[in-house]
C-alpha cells in the first residue's frame, strides 16, 4: 500500500474541512499517512466507532494526540486503558451528571448574560473572543472553584496548549499552577472537583501528586477549547443559516437538538489518536501492533452511510448519532456540561441580539487538538443590559 500525505490538521483548519474528508474517504476510508511520523487515519463512520469501542486492540494509554503533546506524563481518563481508566472516570462521573448540572443552570445563565451586557450597547461584538472563549473558563473555574484571576490565567494557558500542546514552557506554568491548588487542597478541602480528584483511589491508594496534576491538565484543556469552539462554530451556522436562525427564534424548544446537529456538523474535537495492540486488518489493510491510529470524527459525522445528506445541516435531524463527544468508553466525561452550556449560550444570543450578522472576512480560525474561531466578529441592533 502507498503512503498518503492525508494530514487532518492542514484539512481541519480549512472551512470545507468536511468537504475534504469525504473526498479523502471515498477515495480511501482507511489511509497509511506519512504525515506526523505515519500513522493509519480511520474514516469511515463504521471503522471510527468499532475501533473507539474495543480499547483492547485500540489502546489510548500511549496518547491520543497526533502529533504527541509534550506533557511529561499521561493524561488520565483520557489517556488510560482499563482498569486505570474507570478508577479515575467512575468516580468522576457524578460530579458531573445530569442533575449537577441542572443546579448550575442559574449560575451558568447569569455568566452569560454578564458576557452580553458587556456589548449589548454598541452593536457590535467578537462572538468568539467575547463569549464563545471566556464563558467555558468562566464555567470551569466555577467547578474547581477557583479566583477569577486564576480563570484568565487557565484560559490563557488551555488556549495556548491547545494549539501548541509541545511548548514545555507553558506546560511547566500548568503544572505549577496545579501543583499549587494540589498543596491548598490538602491543606484545605472543600466540596469542589479538584478535591474529588484528590480524593480519588488507584488501586486502593490515594492518588498522588503527579496524577492531580495531571488529571487537572486533562480536564482543563478537555473542558474549555472544546466547547469555545462548539460555541464559535454554533454562531458561525447559526449566522450562515437564516431559516435556521428563525426557526429557533420562533421556538426556542428546538434549540438542545439544534445543538447535536450543530456539534455533528462542525466536530470541533475533529480526531482522536489511538495505538493499536495487536495486528488486526481493517477494510484489508494490515495495520501492525504498536501503530498509531487516528479516528477522525469529524470524517465520520459526515459519512453517508450513517447520516442522510450528511452535509446539510438539519436542526430536525434523528436520530443524530453523532461522534462529536465521541463514542465508546473514553466518551466525553462533560457532554451533560458542554450541552447545557451551549444550550444557554444559543438561548441568550438569540433573546438579546437576534439580527447578528457575521463579517465572514473578518473570521479566524485556528487548529490544534480543536478546531474552531478565535475571532467571530458581528454587527447586531444594540440593546440594553440586563441588569
Ligand atoms: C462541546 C464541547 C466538548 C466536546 C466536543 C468534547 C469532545 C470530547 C470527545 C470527542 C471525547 C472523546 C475523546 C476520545 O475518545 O479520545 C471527550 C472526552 C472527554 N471529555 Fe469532552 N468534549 C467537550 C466538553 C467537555 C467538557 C466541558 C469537559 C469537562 C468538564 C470534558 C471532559 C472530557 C473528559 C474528562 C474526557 C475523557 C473521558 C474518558 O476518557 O473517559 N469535555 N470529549
Amino acid at each position: 500500500m502507498t503512503d498518503t500525505p492525508f494530514d487532518h490538521l492542514e484539512i481541519a483548519l480549512q472551512a470545507d474541512a468536511s468537504d475534504r474528508l469525504s473526498a479523502e474517504r471515498e477515495k480511501c476510508p482507511v489511509q497509511h499517512s506519512s504525515a506526523h511520523d505515519g500513522f493509519w487515519a480511520f474514516l469511515g463512520y463504521e471503522h471510527v466507532g468499532d475501533a473507539a469501542r474495543d480499547p483492547e486492540t485500540y489502546s489510548s494509554a500511549s496518547g491520543v494526540t497526533i502529533p504527541a503533546h509534550a506533557f511529561p506524563m499521561a493524561l488520565p481518563p483520557i489517556e488510560a486503558d482499563p482498569p486505570l481508566h474507570m478508577q479515575v472516570r467512575g468516580p468522576l462521573l457524578p460530579r458531573l451528571a445530569p442533575g449537577v448540572m441542572n443546579d448550575l443552570e442559574d449560575d451558568l445563565r447569569a455568566m452569560v448574560t454578564g458576557l452580553i451586557d458587556e456589548f449589548i450597547e454598541s452593536g457590535s461584538a467578537d462572538l468568539a473572543a467575547d463569549l464563545s472563549i471566556p464563558f467555558p473558563g468562566m464555567s470551569i473555574g466555577k467547578l474547581m472553584n477557583v479566583p477569577d484571576d486564576d480563570v484568565a490565567m487557565l484560559r490563557h494557558m488551555t488556549a495556548h496548549l491547545m494549539q501548541n500542546s509541545t511548548d514545555t514552557d507553558m506546560i511547566m506554568q500548568a503544572m505549577g499552577f496545579f501543583q499549587k491548588l494540589y498543596e491548598d487542597r490538602l491543606a484545605n478541602p472543600a466540596e469542589d472537583l479538584p478535591t474529588a480528584i484528590l480524593e480519588l483511589e488507584i488501586d486502593g491508594e490515594q492518588i498522588g501528586n503527579e496524577q492531580f496534576l495531571a488529571i487537572m491538565a486533562m480536564v482543563m484543556m478537555a473542558g474549555l477549547d472544546t466547547t469555545a469552539n462548539a460555541a464559535g462554530t454554533m454562531f458561525e451556522l447559526i449566522g450562515a443559516n437564516p431559516e435556521v436562525r428563525q426557526a429557533l427564534i420562533d421556538d426556542p424548544a428546538k434549540i438542545p437538538q439544534a445543538v447535536e446537529e450543530f456539534l455533528r456538523y462542525a466536530t470541533p474535537l475533529h480526531a482522536s489518536g489511538r495505538t493499536t495492540t495487536s495486528d488486526v486488518e481493517v477494510e484489508g489493510c494490515p495495520v501492525g501492533a504498536g501503530d498509531k491510529v487516528l479516528l477522525n470524527w469529524l470524517a465520520a459525522n459526515h459519512d453517508p452511510a450513517e447520516f442522510e445528506e450528511p452535509d446539510t445541516l438539519n436542526i430536525e435531524r434523528f436520530p443524530n448519532r453523532h461522534f462529536a463527544f465521541g463514542t465508546g468508553p473514553h466518551r466525553c466525561l462533560g457532554i451533560h456540561l458542554a450541552r447545557m452550556q451551549l444550550k444557554l449560550l444559543a438561548e441568550e444570543v438569540l433573546a438579546r441580539l437576534p439580527d447578528y450578522q457575521v463579517d465572514e472576512a473578518s473570521v479566524e480560525r485556528y487548529v490544534g487538538v480543536t478546531r474552531g474561531l478565535s475571532s467571530l466578529p458581528v454587527t447586531f441592533t444594540a440593546g440594553t443590559t440586563a441588569s
